[in-house]
């Protein structure tokens, strides 16, 4: 589900023009039904529940998100890296940090800003290791779904926004570490090279 409502020239680099896709107010809108369903679903769990952010582009969804649950829970933090240059991935990845938190016993719930190829949530560390590390469950919330973009099977218990095929920033998510601070979430096409798709 994509719209176009405005654009923001001026939070946009030089040579850069963003398309407001996601508002802030339709993300915060969202965030708070993904709280409240995630809430209902683990209610009745007396095992304790594990947000799992992937750095950096979940940091701010999982803050707010956080916020929105009712029910005690704990947060850490994994980064993954693929190897690839720019918008291309090879394929591969690589841990940068690792979980702090013991995972055994307790309901983990990855938070991922966006769901692209699904080659970072396929990646046996995340899913089959926190498995083999005996977590009790193990379930994916993703603010934004690509699907056009998959090249393995991976879907999401929890999703956010289903989204066309264009290179996003904002609310977490970057172009060479710009744009992660804005509050809304939109489509960057660069204007430097003859406006050309990044
Ligand atoms: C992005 C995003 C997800 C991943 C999704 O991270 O935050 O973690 O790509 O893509 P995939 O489904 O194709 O694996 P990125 O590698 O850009 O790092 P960042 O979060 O630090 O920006």
């Amino acid at each position: 589900m994509t719209q176009m409502l405005t654009l923001a020239p001026t939070d946009a680099l030089p040579g850069h023009a963003l398309e407001v896709l996601l508002t802030e107010e339709q993300i915060q809108k969202r965030v708070g039904e993904l709280g409240a369903r995630i809430t209902q679903d683990y209610a009745n769990a007396r095992e304790p529940l594990l947000l799992v952010g992937v750095l950096k582009g979940a940091a701010l969804f999982l803050a707010d998100l956080a916020r929105c649950i009712s029910r005690p829970l704990e947060l850490d933090f994994v980064a993954i890296a693929s190897y690839g240059v720019a918008t291309q991935t090879s394929g591969e990845v690589r841990v940068l940090k690792d979980l702090e938190a013991p995972v055994a016993g307790k309901h983990v719930l990855i938070v991922e800003d966006i769901l692209d190829t699904g080659l970072t949530l396929r990646f046996s560390y995340l899913m089959e290791t926190l498995r083999a590390r005996h977590a009790r469950s193990v379930k994916v919330c993703v603010l934004l779904d690509k699907p056009a973009r998959r090249r393995v099977p991976v879907t999401a218990d929890y999703r956010g926004f289903e989204i066309e095929d264009r290179f996003v920033v904002g609310y977490g998510m970057d172009y060479a570490e710009h744009y992660r601070h804005l509050r809304y979430i939109a489509a960057l096409t660069r204007n430097d090279a003859g406006l050309e798709r990044v």
